[in-house]
């Protein structure tokens, strides 16, 4: 071992001298792999302590793909990301990995031109996807018939797990899809590429090829894990027209829908508010990603540890902003999670905004304890226990720059003297009770 450590102490000798020679570089990218440092006394630990992140199988797989990365918090419009062939899917795309969603989940955007389509794929990640722009028509298959379904601007649909499926657009002009995928979930477990796109396992539980299955279903049910508003379906011809049940839990008016597709893991929801209303604050973990569907606005985030009250307290160099209008996006907790966001609608039209997740990441859904008791945290005051912050206990400056800039819009605000009042002992709150219990 001693000889060993004297190995060692002699290359990394050499290393320094090495190093004296070129002072422009650092040692460990002259000798990054191929030496270690065994510790000599206790005084001293192996390892480099600082360390740059590896790239994972999805990172290497987003690289060789040979078209842009867009990494960041947020996206004020995808419809303006330069866009760059790409090879496997036969028209143009760019990736989009905004921060905190890292492994988390995949997105990417693809151009399908006039009269063009993409590749026929299959994948054993769950893909959805929201049409920005255009028209046209999907074709789904296993190892049976061919399900067809048409698509426009706001449609949303899920792709059955490892389905062939063919994008087509059958009009002149060109479209524009979002795609969302479990892609980094499964690669980076299984680091093969060809194993993800190659496989011939068809999953029967997932796509059972009934005829109506990409027919769109309209009943509103309880989700099976909080008991808010849900519907299973396959196919959301638009989501700008598609009908919200009131959910109060983010502002008074708020309505909200989760459509469950394709049997995925991929969790998601649909959600307005209405018009010169905003959401409260309220923090958890990373992997949800805000997308303006309808109206325009603004989102804050800033991590937990800033307190309730950045702006008051000089530490708004610390808050990132994300503007954005149909069809940008916001990550709501990047970098590590744990941050307060908080969404503005602004302007004369109620902000639309879908959710997405990827699969197991949302609140109440990461694995865990099976009957372990959860609460629905983001949508309790913290005064009561939760995570959001109540009107009254928030930064008096969000208020105040809301109802400037909707002044400046031409437009209303509707957050009127009572929301902020805070109540008294024993008084009944709005806002505080679940019906679903
Ligand atoms: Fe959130």
């Amino acid at each position: 071992m001693y000889q060993a450590a004297e190995r060692m102490s002699q290359r990394f000798r050499s290393s320094v001298s090495e190093l004296d020679r070129n002072k422009d570089l650092d040692m460990h990218d002259l000798t990054s792999q191929d030496h270690w440092h065994e510790p000599t006394g206790l005084t001293s630990k192996a390892g480099l302590g600082t360390f740059k992140k590896p790239p994972m199988p999805y990172d290497v797989f987003m690289d060789e793909q040979d078209i842009p990365i867009v990494r960041g918090v947020g996206v004020s419009r995808v419809q303006d990301l330069p866009l760059k062939p790409w090879k496997r899917v036969g028209e143009k795309g760019t990736f989009i990995q905004l921060w905190g969603t890292e492994g988390l989940w995949g997105m990417h955007v693809v151009e399908v031109p006039g009269g063009g389509a993409l590749n026929v794929e299959r994948h054993l990640y769950e893909e959805q996807y929201l049409v920005v722009e255009g028209r046209g028509s999907a074709e789904v298959w296993t190892d049976g018939k061919v399900h067809m379904f048409e698509w426009q601007k706001g449609s949303l649909f899920a792709i059955p797990l490892n389905a062939y499926h063919r994008i087509v657009n059958a009009s002149s002009s060109p479209a524009l899809l979002l795609g969302g995928t479990s892609a980094p979930n499964v690669m980076n477990l299984l680091g093969n590429e060809s194993f993800v796109f190659n496989n011939d396992f068809v999953f029967k539980d997932r796509f059972d090829g009934r005829e109506d299955y990409f027919k769109p279903a309209d009943e509103i049910a309880s989700d099976p894990v909080r008991g808010l508003a849900m519907r299973r379906t396959n196919l959301v011809p638009d989501v700008l027209r598609y009908d919200l049940p009131l959910d109060n839990r983010r502002s008074p008016g708020y309505r909200r829908i989760e459509p469950h597709m394709a049997s995925n893991r991929f969790y998601m929801w649909i959600g307005e508010h209405e018009t010169g209303r905003y959401a409260k604050a309220h923090k958890h973990g990373s992997a949800a990603v805000l997308i303006c569907l309808k109206g325009k606005g603004y989102t804050y985030t800033w991590p937990s540890e800033l307190g309730t009250h950045p702006f008051s307290e000089g530490k708004a160099d610390q808050v990132y902003r994300v503007d954005y209008e149909p069809v940008g996006m916001v990550s709501a907790a990047p970098m590590s999670g744990d941050w307060f966001h908080q969404h503005f609608g602004i302007g004369r039209q109620p902000l639309r905004m879908s959710a997405w997740f990827g699969p197991n990441n949302a609140r109440g859904r990461r694995p865990g304890r099976p009957g372990e008791k959860e609460k629905d945290l983001g949508a309790i005051d913290i005064r009561d226990g939760g995570n959001a912050i109540p009107y009254d206990e928030e930064d008096p400056l969000i208020r105040k720059e809301f109802e400037e800039t909707q002044r400046r819009e031409g437009a209303v605000s509707r957050m009127e003297d009572w929301l902020y009042v805070t109540p008294k002992e024993g008084e009944a709150r709005p806002m505080t009770e679940f019906v679903g219990m």
